[in-house]
């Protein structure tokens, strides 16, 4: 490269995740995909483009990542597309498109593109884990969405993180609800912060998420969600919420909580880490989008889902614990200082049993490997040396938890790794 020609940086407000830190989103993800399987859901990969109509129709055309936020193309057909910005939407695009058997449960891994403000946990490109049932109306399936989300957080290893939840109505409660605001504010408008002050009309359910004082003020005094539900979206939100009571999921109401799409319908929920600063502290979020299918060509059809960021999860396990240490790239490390073909062969032998196996390259030092050996968190390191080549074996030695007299020994190369196995099996019951 000229010296003139300035390297590239990954674009502003997205990062390279690398080893051993993507160690953690290797592990995160098959939890995940663990969890969500244990509930009866299947992986979906959907594009990662999608005319832009779905997202604006889908999301809704006032909310503010479909006016603000959204990365739009014209691709050579000129046919204009965004990248998606969430989840959800595409998947009840692929619902309608499939016709698949309902309930149809999903899960899905997926990069996530907004036009945000780049800060500490707000990125242009983040990644959600998230779950979506289409099909069923029934409060049970809540109640399972809610705690597959419940029950990963946990086994990821999060203890302080609390779940709000709300009913925003259906269709009819919230109509009503919103008219009632909206005539509200049209009255006290002088007192909102001036975003909202100009936005209300068009966004009227917005000014409920506001953080200004001014607004939360004003929104304290105006009317609230719960006086404009209708006796059936009450009692389904009664049946979700006694449903985590049983399960023994902890549950506070938040009246405001309407979060920022126009497709949520009744049960609304959020999850917050406490160790977070209170504006990226949302580790995931949710609900139901009952109008949604139909809102894209589909039959009327109820469904339900959440999503969570894989990197605020991350900083949340830091901030609660924040010694964790990520799980070392190997568990064993082959020292071999005769550049020896039986190296690679070993390593193959035992990478094939399933153990995972780093080694040196380009014919170090034997101090310079055995430092190596030590920094990669390896439990083993296997050291092939001229004496062990003449005897016809190895030398195995244990990095982590043996008394000196045990640490270090030798065994016959034929059937090692079968023997290294073992040894690595008694090691991690002990
Ligand atoms: P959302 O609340 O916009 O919901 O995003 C879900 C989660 O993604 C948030 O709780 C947060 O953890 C993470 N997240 C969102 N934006 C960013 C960002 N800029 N940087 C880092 N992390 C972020 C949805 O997207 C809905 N599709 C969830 C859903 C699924 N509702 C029903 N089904």
């Amino acid at each position: 490269m000229n010296q003139s020609e300035k390297a590239f940086q990954s674009p502003v407000g997205t990062h390279d995740v690398l080893p051993p830190e993507s160690t953690k989103w290797q592990e995160t993800i098959a939890l995940f995909s663990d969890v969500a399987s244990r509930s009866g859901f299947g992986l979906i990969v959907n594009p990662l483009f999608e005319d832009v109509g779905v997202f604006q129709r889908g999301i809704g055309e006032n909310s503010d990542v479909a006016r603000k936020e959204m990365y739009t193309f014209t691709d050579r057909s000129d046919r204009v597309y965004a990248l998606r910005p969430e989840g959800t939407a595409s998947v009840v695009r692929s619902f309608v498109q499939h016709h698949p058997t309902t309930p149809w449960k999903v899960w899905y891994f997926t990069p996530a593109f907004r036009y945000e403000r780049p800060q500490a946990g707000r990125y242009r490109q983040h990644h959600q884990l998230g779950v979506e049932a289409i099909g069923t109306a029934d409060p049970f399936i809540d109640v399972e969405v809610i705690a597959v989300a419940w029950d990963f957080f946990r086994e990821l290893g999060l203890r302080e993180i609390d779940l709000r939840i709300n009913s925003m109505g259906h269709e009819d409660c919230r109509n009503l609800y919103v008219d009632a605001l909206l005539q509200f504010l049209n009255a006290s408008s002088d007192r909102l912060c001036d975003e909202h002050r100009e936005s209300f009309r068009s966004n009227t359910l917005r000014v409920l998420d506001c953080k200004k004082t001014d607004c939360v003020s004003v929104t304290t005094d105006g009317p609230q969600l719960p006086d404009y539900l209708c006796a059936e979206c009450s009692e389904h939100f009664s049946a979700v919420t006694d449903g985590l009571s049983v399960l023994g999921i902890p549950w506070s109401r938040d009246v405001r909580l309407v979060r920022g799409f126009d497709y949520y319908t009744r049960t609304t929920f959020e999850f917050s880490s406490r160790a977070l600063d209170s504006a990226q502290n949302a580790v995931g979020g949710g609900g139901r989008y009952d109008r949604l299918v139909e809102n894209l060509g589909g039959d009327p059809t109820p469904a339900i889902g959440f999503g969570s960021g894989i990197e605020r999860l991350l900083l949340a396990l830091q901030a609660e614990d924040g010694a964790r240490t990520g799980t070392p790239s190997c568990r064993v490390f082959i020292v071999d200082t005769l550049k020896s073909f039986d190296a690679m062969l070993l390593a193959s032998e035992l990478r094939s049993l399933g153990v995972s196996v780093e080694r040196a390259y380009d014919g170090r030092s034997m101090k310079s490997q055995m430092k190596l050996a030590d920094r990669s968190g390896a439990e083993l390191a296997i050291l092939i040396g001229e004496q062990e080549a003449n005897a016809g074996e190895i030398t195995v030695r244990r990095l982590k938890g043996a008394a000196d007299e045990d640490r270090q020994f030798r065994i016959a190369r034929a059937g090692s790794a079968q023997v290294i196995m073992d040894l690595l099996q008694e090691m991690a019951e002990q």
